[in-house]
């Protein structure tokens, strides 16, 4: 059984336990990150302090743990839960309280917790491993604040299961005006003509960190354009190559959406192109 922390202690995860009356539970009023770590060093850990603290800032959640103290409990439980390739989750709810309402209580004590989960790595040494994922269109059904890393997530939940239900790998939502977002946990990135295109930031979707990595690979190596532009469905749907980003997916080529084989329905040079940018970016 793995160790966890806890509101500054920690401990086994079957003795870790919170009141009923935690706002997280009772309305999802919370955030939360998922950090990836290989070969025990978390990647892009500064960028996700900075996403966690905006989510903070977005719900006003005042939170007074400093990058160090982080830092520190994040070494403590990597030691204590020894794994080459994991993921750190931290989840940060606004606390429990006498009763319930819906108002932010006055004096604010948030519930924080962090543990580790094992990280099965998508991208190996050979490249010819990766077989691709499926994905179905689906419409956005989501609040207008994708932006904030919210564990309200009722909605990605739905729309992820009505992906696995039809044996799908992933759902990309798609809004009103037939335009892509994102997935239900994902950023999606397309090509047409050798041009690498992803839906910019806004409050439709989450700002991946794995997907400004993989903009940030992409500018530096020069090989192919990027923009980042709203992406039509029927851009989507005709594109040469889709690919699906996140902490746990990395860089997962879609090779097959809506039952129709995407380009030659195999994953495609340009995804072969950056994923070795991003493999030995994470070797680095
Ligand atoms: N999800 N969009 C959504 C809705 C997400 O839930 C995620 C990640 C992403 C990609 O973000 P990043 O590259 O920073 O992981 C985009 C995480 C992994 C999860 O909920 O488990």
């Amino acid at each position: 059984m793995s160790d966890v922390y806890l509101n500054g202690e920690m401990l086994p995860l079957e003795k870790a336990q919170i009141s009923v009356l935690d706002r997280g539970f009772l309305f999802g009023d919370g955030v939360y990150e998922v950090i990836p770590v290989f070969h025990g060093h978390p990647l892009r850990l500064e960028k996700h302090m900075e996403r966690l603290n905006a989510s903070l800032a977005a719900i006003q959640l005042p939170v007074e743990i400093t990058i160090t103290e982080w830092r520190s409990i994040f070494d403590q439980l990597l030691s204590r839960n020894p794994g080459q390739h994991q993921a750190l989750y931290l989840q940060i709810s606004r606390g429990s309280y006498a009763s319930r309402q819906h108002g932010f209580p006055t004096e604010t004590r948030p519930t924080v917790f962090v543990m580790t989960m094992p990280l099965a790595p998508r991208i190996n040494d050979s490249l010819d491993d990766v077989k691709g994922g499926t994905a179905i269109t689906a419409p956005d059904q989501r609040w207008q604040r994708c932006d904030i890393k919210s564990t309200s997530l009722l909605s990605n939940v739905m729309h992820h299961q009505l992906a696995l239900n039809s044996g799908a790998t992933e759902a990309i939502l798609v809004d009103a005006e037939g335009r892509v977002t994102e997935g239900s946990s994902s950023n999606v990135f397309i090509v047409r003509d050798g041009t690498i295109i992803t839906p910019p930031r806004s409050h439709k979707i989450l700002s991946g960190i794995t997907r400004a990595l993989v903009l940030e690979l992409v500018v530096n190596d020069g090989t192919y354009p990027c923009e980042e532009r709203d992406v039509s469905v029927n851009e989507l749907t005709t594109a040469d190559e889709i690919w699906i980003t996140s902490s746990s997916k990395e860089i997962l080529p879609i090779i097959e959406l809506n039952g129709i084989p995407v380009g030659k329905g195999k994953p495609g040079g340009v995804w072969r192109h950056v994923a070795g940018l991003y493999q030995t970016y994470k070797a680095g």
